[in-house]
């Protein structure tokens, strides 16, 4: 399935990421700038904030208590944020479109 990954300037990536990989990984696979996961996706860097198109967001599970306190404290949280190490990929998210922040210190 397809994830479009779209960083703060605009710029469009689309990356294939496997069923089963979260979407953090699929980023660093992809190298793509914007989400570093440092890490490694267990809750503990926030180095993995995006901002979930509108259309998507009802598409994923909930954040967790957990995730909700990580997002606390990324730069310019909004009500789209997420981890995206907590968003595991499915057949059913092909297509999803993520956005980047500006940073992630
Ligand atoms: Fe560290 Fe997601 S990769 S919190």
């Amino acid at each position: 399935p397809r994830v479009i990954y779209i960083d703060a300037q605009g710029g469009e990536f689309e990356a294939d990421v496997a069923v089963g990989q979260n979407l953090m990984e699929g980023a660093v696979d992809h190298m793509i700038d914007g989400i570093l996961g440092e890490c490694g996706g267990v809750m503990s860097c926030a180095t993995c904030h995006c901002y979930v198109d509108p259309a998507w967001v009802s598409k994923i599970p909930p954040a967790s208590e957990m995730e909700e306190d990580m997002l606390d404290m990324v730069i310019d949280p909004e009500s789209n944020s997420r981890l995206s190490c907590q968003i595991d990929m499915t057949e059913e998210l092909d297509g999803i479109v993520v956005r980047l922040p500006k940073s992630q210190f």
